[in-house]
């Protein structure tokens, strides 16, 4: 088993400490939400394939999708710092201090992150008019995750860490339609995830070094489990968010608008939290190297969560 890289502990620790912003440089005081804006590129919306909706109805979609992305990355983020502790803990007396270092500045910047997406869901309730409904119980989820073996938990969350540089990469830099705060959130987690999904790289392949071919198919198979776990809280989530919008516009969908709306919003969920990680060039060579059977697996769990993938 080989992955191919290029990183090291030293240069990302110090990469890392060059990026080095504060939750406040991004949120707070004269820093405030603009709500006649969008906050998430309509790439990770999908609120356009709702045509029945009038342009005002779209936006207020868009802000419920915004919402509960801050509130889903704040909850899966809470599973990444016990996971990178524990692997710490493992390492001590073993590694280079540049390993142990990096790694505990990994552990401090998702508590960092988890900070900020907290406060910006703040100043979203303060500012949205009505109340948007979320998952309950984040520890929940993270017992899950973390219930599992270390293989499949350092896969979804090298998946995780992979998407969120593809949501700020591939559809916001360049884009001046949406909300500068929003923008600069995603932005600057993209700057500081960027020596994550180096690091977890390298977490991953230490865990799965010495594991046998069947060790390795079951960290695979928990890794999907998980995906199957956070495709359900989609689900749920997805049914607050409906009635978040009639709460917040007043208006109730039909049967065949509620269904509609379900569908797009359902595919719009795999798509940004699933699919995306899951098809990402990079995870997906990380897995064929560590299993090629597993990669091939992962796709075709991808490909019957969303089939027609753009
Ligand atoms: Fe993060
Ligand atoms: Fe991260």
């Amino acid at each position: 088993m080989k992955i191919s890289h290029h990183y090291d502990y030293g240069s990302t620790y110090r990469q890392s400490l060059q990026v080095n912003w504060q939750v406040d440089d991004l949120i707070g005081g004269e820093k405030t939400l603009d709500f006649r804006k969008s906050f998430l590129p309509e790439v990770w919306v999908d609120a356009d394939a709702l045509d029945f909706l009038s342009d005002k109805e779209k936006l207020t979609v868009n802000h419920i999708r915004s919402h509960s992305y801050l509130y889903l990355f704040g909850f899966v983020e809470e599973s990444i710092v016990p996971f990178v502790l524990e692997h710490v803990q493992g390492r001590l007396h073993k590694a280079a201090p540049d390993e142990l270092r990096a790694l505990l500045h990994f552990a401090e910047e998702e508590v960092k992150h988890i900070e900020l997406f907290q406060r910006f869901c703040q100043e979203f309730r303060g500012g949205f008019g009505s109340t948007c409904d979320v998952l309950g119980s984040p520890e929940t989820v993270a017992a899950a995750i973390l219930s599992k073996s270390p293989l499949g938990a350092g896969l979804a969350i090298l998946h995780i860490e992979w998407m969120t540089l593809l949501h700020y990469v591939s559809s916001v830099r360049d884009r001046v339609d949406i909300d500068p705060q929003f923008s600069s959130l995603l932005r600057h987690h993209w700057l500081e995830e960027s020596q994550h999904a180096k690091l977890d790289t390298m977490i991953v392949q230490a865990i799965a070094q010495p594991l046998s071919e069947r060790e390795i198919q079951e960290g695979i198979d928990d890794y999907l489990a998980i995906g199957g776990i956070l495709d359900g809280g989609f689900t749920a989530q997805m049914d607050m968010d409906l009635a978040s919008f009639t709460r917040a516009t007043g208006r109730t969908l039909s049967g065949d608008e509620a269904t509609r709306y379900r569908e797009v919003q359902q595919r719009s969920y795999r798509k940004t939290f699933l699919t995306s990680g899951m098809r990402h060039g990079k995870f997906q060579s990380i897995l064929a190297a560590i299993s090629p059977e597993g990669a091939r697996q992962v796709a075709q769990v991808a490909d019957t969560l969303v089939p027609d993938d753009d």
